[in-house]
């Protein structure tokens, strides 16, 4: 199944990518290209995150998500999203 239609991007692929270590919504755009065009992806895209990774069992909306360390690359990657808004 195609999530990312902007980026021709499956559901295998995103889970391909998650099974190789990557942990963080930034981690798929930076290898896959998800939710960077017109972002309808991002909400299925960060659930398949989250289910891949341990939290706290709580709706906390990825809060364990957010204090998982950085990747020097996804950090970059949010410093150029962020000169570009
Ligand atoms: S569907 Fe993924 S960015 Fe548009």
């Amino acid at each position: 199944m195609i999530v990312c239609v902007c980026k021709s991007v499956s559901e295998r692929q995103i889970k391909a990518c998650l099974d190789a270590g990557a942990t963080t919504m930034e981690d798929l755009q930076i290898d896959l290209g998800v939710a960077l065009c017109c972002g309808k992806c991002g909400p299925y895209v960060q659930e398949m995150v989250s289910g891949a990774t341990p939290c706290c069992g709580r709706s906390c909306g990825g809060c364990c998500q957010s204090a998982q360390a950085e990747t020097p690359a996804a950090e970059v990657v949010r410093r150029e999203l962020a000169l570009a808004a």
